[in-house]
């Protein structure tokens, strides 16, 4: 088989994409030469946020008019979310990390179970489409490996601003003239569904008032971006965001921030490797709890601006995490972290309070060697365990990412199965490692 390019995943893509960024059939997989005392060293780039991006592009749809949005990661998710998109009517242009996007008119209000199945957060076009044209059908999402994920509090929010909203054959429709403005408290917190309601508010007749807001950066960066467009919304970043929703919104030039999960990733890498990295392009405003997390286990990571610089400690201190939501130790990194845990003095305890089925990655890593015990929301992670090279299975993208880090200290080969799932949010993870010092490399069978 060829590889295919990114182009390919796209369909009639409108750039040439250069030869380094292939993303490659389903059957890849990554093939790791480890050492129990490997050093990572040398300066990573940190791309785009995959999470701050996706939104973004589903807030196009709530005008006619261009947008452009600057420091692109190019992950398969941007790409799946484009070909979406593209179906509902879409016009775009890529060009580096630069990405132009017009929706001038609808030629589908309806979104397939195809597109959406592969990437929830395209479920995100539901309210914009909603907004703007009075009318969606966007297939409802399923299950996926990391828990039962629901979108009911999407849709009770969209209701309450008025939207009609009925379940057929595995598909929401939703419709209403015009949306209007309520006062509407989550009763959890939940980053898609805050994205969802602040960008359907824009457009609602009157104020909505959204309380038990999550606060991940992310939210905020698509805040500034629908402001950017002519929305009118109080309490970016807070826990309450009042939206006066406006007859229509306009174009405008905004910048992707950093993924903090993709920093975070890196500054992990470092700590257990004992080693020296440099990261640019970062926020680390962003991620301090990471930070905080790693500098107690003993790494020392510098803040210069947008540099971040890690140098781990050949002493890895236990320490326990609870994720939770932003400020609080991101789920999004508690696979990666876990990993380092296998590898300090002593014992851990790593409580995942926000996925019901995010500890999918400790199988994997016991056939490396760790010695992890599962019980009900709790992984005990006893260290130190030195890691031994096996063939594992990557069950979903942060996952992947931890058997990765997990295969640079594992002595011998480690092979990653699966790796379609790293491409959805790590730009060219291997050739970034690579250029680290690592023996990894992609191919198939
Ligand atoms: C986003 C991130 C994902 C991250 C997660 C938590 C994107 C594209 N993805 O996912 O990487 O791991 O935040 O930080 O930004 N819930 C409900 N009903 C709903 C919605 C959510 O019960 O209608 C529950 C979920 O099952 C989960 C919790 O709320 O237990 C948080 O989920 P949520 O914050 O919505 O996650 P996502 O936006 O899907």
């Amino acid at each position: 088989m060829s590889p295919l390019s990114v182009a390919a995943l796209v369909g009639a893509f409108p750039v040439e994409f250069p030869a380094a960024i292939v993303y490659n059939s389903p059957v890849e997989k990554i093939r790791i030469q480890g050492r129990n005392d490997f050093q990572l060293k040398g300066g990573v780039r940190i791309g785009g946020s995959k999470n701050a991006v996706l939104p973004a592009l589903a807030a196009s749809l709530l005008t006619g008019e261009k947008v452009h949005l600057s420091n692109i990661p190019l992950v398969k998710d941007v790409f799946s979310m484009l070909k979406l998109m593209k179906e509902l009517g879409l016009d775009y242009h890529l060009e580096g990390t630069n990405l132009t996007l017009e929706v001038p008119k609808i030629l589908s209000e309806e979104a397939s179970y195809n597109l959406v199945k592969v990437m929830r957060a395209s479920f995100l076009v539901l309210g914009p489409l909603l907004a703007r044209f009075g009318k969606a059908i966007v297939a409802q999402p399923g299950g996926c490996a990391i828990g039962l994920r629901p979108v009911d509090l999407h849709l009770a929010g969209l209701q309450r601003l008025g939207a009609n909203i009925t379940l057929e054959h595995g598909y929401i429709k939703a419709e209403a003239d015009r949306l209007q403005g309520a006062d509407i408290r989550f009763e959890k917190k939940t980053v898609g569904g805050t994205e969802h309601l602040i960008m359907a508010a824009t457009l609602a007749r009157g104020e909505t008032i959204l309380r038990n807001c999550a606060q991940e950066p992310e939210i905020s960066n698509l805040c500034e971006l629908l402001i950017k467009m002519g929305a009118k919304i109080e309490g970016v970043g807070e826990e309450t965001v009042r939206i006066v929703g406006v007859d229509a919104l306009g174009g405008a030039d905004h910048e992707i921030i950093p993924d903090r999960i993709e920093a975070g990733t890196f500054l992990v890498a470092g700590a257990l490797t004992h080693g020296d990295i440099r990261l640019t392009g970062t926020e680390p405003s962003h991620i301090m709890t990471t930070i905080e997390k790693l500098r107690y286990s003993g790494a020392t990571i510098d803040i210069d601006g947008k540099t971040l610089h890690v140098v781990g400690s050949a002493e890895i201190r236990p320490q326990d995490v609870t994720t939770s939501p932003y400020p609080g130790f991101p789920t999004d990194m508690q696979a990666q972290f876990m990993v380092l845990m296998t590898q300090a003095t002593g014992t851990s305890i790593i409580t995942e309070t926000i996925f019901d089925r995010r500890f999918q990655h400790v199988n994997e890593l016991l056939r490396l060697g760790a010695a992890i015990e599962v019980l009900g929301d709790k992984a005990v992670v006893h260290g130190r365990t030195p890691l031994s090279g096996a063939e594992v299975i990557a069950t979903d993208l942060r996952a992947s990412a931890s058997l990765i880090l997990a295969g640079l200290i594992a002595s011998g080969e480690t092979i990653v199965n699966d790796v379609e799932h790293i491409d959805r949010g790590y730009e060219r993870i291997e050739e970034k490692l690579r250029a680290l010092g690592a023996r990894i490399e992609r191919f198939r069978d």
